[in-house]
């Protein structure tokens, strides 16, 4: 059945030839990389989008937040279709847009208006979205002074945030506001946490009023499975082991690991060791198979024993992708993405200003 589903894909994809272009995550299985014409990180995936404006459908093989920016980021004209609508990112529900608006409010309570800037021309907070989070939320960013980040420009946007405003209010992930914080010097009790389900967020008036990053009480569950252990385990059993994590992880693996990055820093990481090495390797299981299988010379291991997918991810079955190439094929526009208006143009601005702060 396998077989059949590729050929079928194969077959679609001859049809719409350069009408349409697929794109897919790093994490995506071996099945559905291989119909991909872009295969990159969220960052990557975003721009790959931008440089085929003449497809009239992207087909993004990721989670429904990488679809949204996708929508964004493309032509009106263009249709971003996201092969399983039950593809989402348990981590970018962790951040409700009410639960944002809310703690947005109690803040002001405390920190005086918020859009106000003093004499030194900085806010009292400005708001950073991880890439992870719904247009919804990318759109309160960018109607709020605010931008988005991504885990392989996390250390940028968080400076040029501190250039604007006197702290940060960083959501949905804890593990990577808090890691990239800490990387650039900010002290862990400058970095109180925000619990939406808590009256005030769990923390005091001073906490916050003292703070430089608020952290939303958000994680992923796929990389909060590694922990130290398994990292001293690897080192036991494989002396000289390179171990490399993605930021997502929480910040004792990281401290723990030799290097902490984006699923391209991973990549990247790996394709310049000019030695045959030992990887151990803390991200999502797929990645880490390909990258072993790419790379012969080296031996790279995950470092959790027990697989670990990225759940939703898992959900862009290749039978879904076979499925929207074909509708395509027949001229219908299956399982499409379009970000309301209202939302899209705050959400644009605030991806804009991600895209031109890189280095
Ligand atoms: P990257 O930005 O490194 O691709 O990560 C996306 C993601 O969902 C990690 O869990
Ligand atoms: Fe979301 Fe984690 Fe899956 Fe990435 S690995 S899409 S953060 S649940």
């Amino acid at each position: 059945a396998e077989d059949e589903l590729d050929e079928r894909i194969r077959a679609a994809k001859a049809t719409l030839g350069e009408h349409v272009v697929v794109l897919g995550h790093f994490y995506q299985r071996e099945e559905v990389i291989q119909h991909a014409d872009y295969v990159g990180d969220s960052f990557q995936l975003a721009n790959a989008a931008l440089e085929r404006p003449e497809a009239e459908a992207i087909v993004f093989c990721g989670v429904h937040f990488m679809a949204e920016t996708a929508d964004l980021l493309s032509r009106p004209e263009q249709a971003v279709i996201l092969p399983n609508l039950a593809a989402g990112c348990s981590m970018a529900d962790m951040a409700d847009i009410d639960q944002v608006e809310d703690c947005w409010e109690q803040l002001a309570d405390v920190l005086g208006p918020l859009d106000a800037a003093d004499e030194t021309g900085r806010v009292p907070v400005i708001p950073v979205t991880y890439m992870n989070s719904s247009a919804a939320i990318k759109g309160f960013v960018g109607r709020h002074g605010g931008i988005v980040c991504t885990s392989s420009n996390a250390e940028t946007v968080l400076e040029w945030a501190f250039e604007r405003g006197h702290r940060v209010l960083f959501f949905p992930d804890q593990h990577l506001g808090r890691n990239t914080a800490k990387a650039m010097g900010v002290p862990l009790e400058q970095m109180p946490m925000w619990n939406p389900r808590r009256p005030f967020g769990g923390s005091s008036a001073e906490q916050l009023v003292d703070s430089r990053v608020i952290l939303w009480h958000g994680f992923c569950s796929v990389h909060r499975r590694f922990t130290v252990d398994q990292i001293e385990q690897a080192r036991a059993e494989h002396p000289g082991v390179r171990v490399i994590v993605h930021p997502e992880c929480p910040m004792e693996v990281v401290d723990a690991a030799d290097e902490a990055g984006s699923t391209d820093y991973i990549r990247r990481a790996i394709d310049g060791a000019t030695q045959p090495t030992t990887f151990a390797i803390g991200t999502e299981i797929n990645l880490v198979r390909r990258l072993a299988a790419q790379y012969p010379q080296h031996e790279i291991f995950c470092l959790d024993p027990v697989v670990c997918p990225c759940s939703t991810m898992y959900r862009i079955h290749p039978g879904y992708l076979a499925w929207v190439l074909e509708e395509l094929v027949a001229g219908r526009t299956p399982n499409r993405i379009q970000v309301a208006s209202d939302v899209a143009a705050p959400a644009r601005v605030a991806l804009e200003r991600m895209l031109a702060a890189k280095p």
